[in-house]
Parts: structure tokens; sequence; C-alpha cells
């Protein structure tokens, strides 16, 4: 990715097509780091240290309430058209089990992190899966019905590639769903974390994008947005993680659904 991008970024700034193409930073790059918000002040992991690291235990931690739960408020989507999918940053397979259950019939997962995917593998309902950055994945231009990102965009300093690559594995009129951890959490202060086997919490490194990033990045690339939810720390969330409750009615996860233009 590396030598494509820079040979492309050399390519512009010659050109002089930097702004016009609408690549340069809308705003000031620190303003999307973490730190600065950052309430919890563990060490920083890499995202493939920590999820190596956490593959192990992940499943048991994760809410279904934080993305199940918007998933299954989704109504444009018509499950019975939905065939191939490109589920990236698939994990360990939470989004493919859920969509196997709606009767996906095929799905490719990629993610970066080898310990996840050995778990995803173990679930059986892959077609493939490989090793890679969401942002530049192997996968055929315009070969899915359907792109899924799930808990993963907080990851990406920039969410810009994140919607050009899913538009370029889609086909016309396919869609994009993406469920992330929500901006506003983040800005309370609470990165996405777990804690080790010795008791000590681990912040995986992440970035903080506005919901106005989202939006600008993927209309830019060709999506129309569809539906958007909001999940909160609600009841059922405290009956399971009663620890929350300092955060109890925030909004801790949302959802959308992009379908992209002709
Ligand atoms: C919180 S987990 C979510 C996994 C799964 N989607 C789920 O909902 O359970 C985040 C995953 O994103 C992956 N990830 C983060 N950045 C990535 C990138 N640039 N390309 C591919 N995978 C990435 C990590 O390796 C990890 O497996």
């Amino acid at each position: 990715m590396a030598t494509r991008t820079l040979a492309r970024v050399a390519r512009m700034i010659e050109c002089g097509g930097w702004q016009e193409a609408g690549m340069g930073p809308a705003r000031e790059e620190s303003a999307m780091d973490f730190s600065r918000f950052d309430a919890r002040n563990y060490p920083t992991v890499s995202v493939q240290d920590g999820y190596g690291e956490w593959a192990a235990t992940y499943e048991d931690i994760v809410l279904d309430a934080m993305d199940l739960r918007l998933l299954a408020r989704i109504r444009t989507v018509d499950w019975a058209q939905v065939h191939d999918v490109a589920d990236l940053a698939c994990g360990t397979g939470r989004t493919g089990a859920w969509l196997s259950q709606q009767g996906v019939s095929t799905i490719d997962g990629v993610d970066l992190t080898p310990a996840m995917l050995e778990k995803a593998a173990a679930k059986g309902i892959y077609r493939r899966l490989l090793v890679g950055d969401l942002r530049e994945t192997p996968l055929p231009a315009g070969g899915y019905d359907l792109a899924t990102v799930v808990l993963a965009d907080e990851h990406l300093p920039d969410v810009r590639p994140l919607y050009q690559e899913t538009a370029r594995i889609t086909q016309m009129h396919g869609y994009l769903i993406l469920v992330g951890f929500h901006p506003f959490f983040l800005l309370s202060g609470v990165p996405t974390h777990f804690t080790r086997p010795s008791g000590e919490s681990a912040t995986i490194e992440c970035f903080v994008h506005l919901l106005s990033d989202h939006v600008q990045a993927a209309l830019a690339a060709g999506w129309s947005l569809l539906e958007m939810h909001e999940g909160l720390v609600d009841d059922e969330w405290l009956a399971r993680k009663p620890k929350w409750a300092p955060y109890q009615h925030r909004p801790v996860s949302f959802a959308m659904v992009w379908q992209k233009r002709a």
C-alpha cells in the first residue's frame, strides 16, 4: 500500500492537485489524536499487538449491544438479495456469524491480526479469510453486494481510504454497513482497551472521527446515506456491565448504511 499511495501523493504534489482532489487534511491532523482526550492513560499498543493479545478473550468482553443490536435495526437492506459480502476487519467473525444467520451465503473476511482470524476460521462460516489492511485489500473490484466494517474505524488515522476501498470492491448500488465506537464516547476519554492477564489495561491505538468526517468521506467516495442508528448505554447495557453506570444515556456506538451511487 505504502508504495502505491506514496507514488500517487508524489504525482498529486507534482501536479498541484492535492487540495483540489480533496485529499488535504480537513482540519488540523492532531485534532484526531485520541491522546488529547484520554482519561484513562493506559499504555498504548498497536492494532496488531493489541488484538493479538486480546484475541483469546475478546468475545467474552465485547457486548452484542455494541454492534449486533444496531445491525438488527437495519431496514433498508433486503437480506434475501445479499449474496456476497466482504467483512473487513472481521476480527473473530462475530459480524460474519450474524450475517450468516440472515441467510448470507458467501462471506470473505479480511483483518490485520492473524490471532483474530484464527478465531474467525474456527467458526467455519467464511469462504476466504485474508490477513490484510482494509484500506487496500486484494479483493476484486465490484465483487460484493455488501461490505461491512464493524468496530474498526477508530483505529484508522483517516476514514477516507475506508470509504474509497469499500466503494471499489462493491458493485453498483451495493451497500456498506459501518458500525463504529461512537466518537462522543471517545471524547468522554474512554479508548478501545482490554485487560491483560496481569490485570493491567492497555489502549489499542485509536483516533476520533467526527460524524461529519464519515459523511464527507463517504459522499466523496460515491456513497449515499440510507440509514443511521445510535446505541446508548441503557438498561440493557448496564444489566451486563454495571460499572458503566457513569456513562448511562451516552451514545456508545453508531451504525450507518450506505448505498453506492450510480
Ligand atoms: C474491535 S475488533 C472488531 C472485530 C469484528 N468486526 C467485531 O465486530 O467483532 C477490531 C478489528 O479490526 C481489525 N483492524 C483494525 N485496523 C484494521 C485495518 N486497517 N485493516 C484490517 N483490520 C483492521 C483488528 O485487527 C481487529 O480484529
